[in-house]
């Protein structure tokens, strides 16, 4: 290659490289996966190396306190790191805890303990110690891998790297809050928006002599993967964990009573600003050890845990205009436009309306003069009218009764469960041929719980689809590459990581291939427990014959409104087409067997009347974890009918009928080897 050339691609290198280091150290927004950071480092290297004559002042090589340094290596976490549901309200504590008492089926009398801990907004970390030495620290990552930040977490001083006290357990992975202290932020200058921000950047410096210059703190409050703890609540792991050297909340407490949680919640909500670091709300753990793990986990959050955040704030605007939204199921929702205000450090110009119902129960007007509100993460909404300030001519808000996106007639659904027309209109054209639909359909297709295409944000698949580059699902695997590389904002290497991050995804679990549909009522538990019991992709295509429609039938916890859903999903016959290309394309692993030597290995069951002492869901997740498997129906698949009180007299007869052995929650406890 002539010298000209070459020079032209290091030069383009260099730029590329420079980007991407600003988005890293800067702005501490990286866009491409550290790997791929590191390999373009390289290649600038040896290019220099085999061509003398290769120089520039932003090369990697020659910027001030660059290392060489290693990749962050990924590792899997032994046990995930879950994230928490939100609470807002009273009521929402309340329903927290009802749902506790049923799930373990207790009294509204039982008195449940709480582990209240006010919510430091930083950064999680997992440290690994193995004989009493800290070995491997890990980020958060996506909550199933993290990055391995070792050497960066080591020169946090509140983070032990030996532990001296005797009760230390052989091996365990401390997990809590990396964070700055607001006193300490001040310090940096404007480098950061936020004290999180800070502790993140700085906690994924690649050089570790960076981290050190900013003083990080280490709160730790709970655990992922043990081998030797003895605890049996989480004050008493907290209690432990001072003595073994780490900081814990000075603000943590036990309480009981959704009342008394409230009282805390207002005295620390109050103290909020006095503290020298940032909290976003007060995490609740039940105290019990042994009750959380009959709890278990939802989703990805566990039962006997929720974080509930600090009150929103609110502010006082006018609504400019009302659009209406097309979602991912039809579902459309009118959004206020309004003259932006800033509400808590965030300008807000979109405020959520919910539904149509909303907006004639408060009678919403354009015009009108409205408080907005900010909880958290979550989309702000419109909460009440200033009649007062409503202007005499104003008109009341005609809601569309045609679909603005597709022109299609809009409808409301009778909901089966409250047997009541639902409150929110859909567009009739439900599918790929509403254009608003299907664009959020392809975004769902991305998002992190189905696809999760790294690089592949709501804005590309706009973006694409104006371009008309991508109509369906499976055009995503199908891009053309060439005219991407063409786009504004895009040039070869951004292209190549879209390429990877894509290819990288071909091949998919079940579930998450089901989740990714977007099939209306089902998310990912249903698409869980769809793939639990189906098992592989072709099962599900042979739903498409209404006769394999029974095998639904079975699955617990799919009723008839998700069995309708995925009904009407076959009906469609885009839908088949998108599904039969889906599958040439990629690799939809089967469902992982569990573990199939339990107690109940190969046996099927189905509970009939109230058990004693513990939920139908905590029978169905007893079952399951001993390898047994639970259906709805009683036919001879069944081997196991379990009667408790009041047993439907209906089933008895069949199962009799069908000489399947009924036994008592004594005999099934039996079963077990449980006593109780
Ligand atoms: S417990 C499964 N305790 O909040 C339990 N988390 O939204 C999850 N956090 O990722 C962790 N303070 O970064 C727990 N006292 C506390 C916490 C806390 C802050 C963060 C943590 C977690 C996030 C979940």
């Amino acid at each position: 290659m002539e010298k000209k050339k070459i020079k032209k691609i290091y030069q383009e290198k260099i730029k590329i490289f420079k980007h991407h280091n600003f988005l890293y150290f800067e702005k501490n927004k990286p866009i491409i996966p550290d790997g791929d950071f590191d390999k373009l480092k390289n290649e600038i290297i040896e290019l220099e190396k085999s061509h003398k004559y290769l120089k520039d002042k932003d090369s990697p090589s020659n910027s001030v306190g660059f290392k060489p340094s290693k990749n962050f290596k990924k590792a899997t976490h032994k046990v995930p790191m879950l994230s928490l549901a939100n609470a807002f309200t009273q009521e929402d504590l309340v329903n927290f805890e009802k749902k506790i008492l049923n799930y373990l089926d207790k009294d509204v009398g039982f008195k449940i303990e709480y582990s209240a801990e006010p919510k430091i907004d930083g950064i999680s970390a997992s440290l690994i110690y193995k004989n009493k030495e800290f070995v491997t620290g890990l980020s958060r990552g996506d909550g199933k891998e993290g990055e391995d930040i070792t050497e960066n977490l080591k020169t946090i001083k509140d983070i032990p790297h030996k532990i001296k006290s005797k009760n230390f357990p052989q091996e365990i992975d401390i997990r809590g809050e990396v964070f700055i202290q607001n006193s300490d932020f001040k310090k940096l200058a404007n480098k950061f928006a936020n004290p999180r921000n800070a502790a993140s950047g700085s906690l994924r410096q690649k050089d570790p002599t960076e981290t050190k210059k900013i003083p990080l703190k280490f709160i730790a409050y709970t655990f992922g993967y043990e081998k030797g703890l003895k605890a049996l609540s989480q004050n008493d792991y907290l209690i432990k964990l001072k003595e073994w050297g780490f900081k814990t909340n000075p603000l943590n407490k036990t309480i009981s009573k959704v009342e008394n949680l409230m009282k805390n919640y207002f005295e620390i909500e109050k103290k909020r600003d006095q503290l020298d670091f940032d909290i976003d709300g007060i995490v609740y753990k039940v105290n019990d050890f042994s009750l959380q793990k009959r709890l278990g986990n939802v989703a990805n959050a566990p039962r006997w845990a929720v974080a509930h955040k600090f009150s929103a704030n609110s502010g006082i605007s006018i609504i400019e205009n009302i659009e209406i939204q097309v979602g991912r199921t039809g579902a459309l929702t009118p959004v206020a436009k309004i003259k932006p205000i800033n509400i808590g450090g965030v300008v807000v110009s979109n405020a959520t309306l919910h539904n149509e119902e909303e907006i004639t129960r408060k009678d919403i007007r354009i015009g009108d003069t409205v408080v907005v509100e900010r909880a958290g993460d979550v989309i702000p909404r419109v909460i009440s009218v200033d009649l007062k300030k409503r202007q005499k001519d104003s008109k009341k808000f005609e809601f569309p009764i045609n679909c603005p996106s597709c022109g299609s007639k809009t409808i409301k659904d009778f909901n089966l469960t409250t047997k009541k027309e639902d409150a929110v209109r859909r567009c009739s054209n439900e599918g790929y041929n509403c254009e608003k639909v299907a664009i959020e359909k392809i975004k769902h297709f991305v998002s992190k719980d189905a696809f999760n295409i790294e690089g592949f944000g709501k804005k590309i698949v706009e973006n694409f689809w104006n371009l008309k580059l991508i109509k369906l699902p499976q055009d995503i695997f199908n891009l053309d590459y060439s005219k991407i590389e063409n786009l504004d904002g895009w040039g070869k290497q951004s292209v190549a990581n879209l390429r990877y991050s894509i290819n990288l995804k071909k091949k998919i679990t079940f579930e998450r291939f089901i989740f990714a549909l977007g099939i209306r009522h089902i998310g990912l538990e249903n698409a869980k427990l769809i793939s639990k019991n189906l098992k592989s992709l072709k099962n599900f295509l042979s739903l498409s014959n209404k006769k394999n429609f029974n095998e639904l039938l079975n699955i617990d916890g799919i009723g008839e409104t998700q069995i309708n859903s995925i009904k009407n999903f076959f009906l469609n016959n885009t839908n088949i087409k998108v599904l039969n290309k889906l599958e040439k394309i990629l690799t939809v692993e089967d469902a992982k067997i569990q573990k199939t030597d339990g107690l109940l290995s190969n046996k099927t069951f189905m509970l009939t009347g109230k058990l004693e002492g513990i939920s139908r869901a905590e029978a169905k997740s007893l079952i399951e974890e001993n390898s047994g498997s639970i259906i709805s129906n009683v036919s001879s698949k069944l081997d196991y009918l379990i009667i408790g009180k009041k047993p439907t007299k209906r089933k008895i007869d069949t199962a009799k009928e069908l000489k399947i052995k009924i036994i008592t929650q004594k005999e099934w406890f039996n079963m077990l080897k449980k006593t109780s």
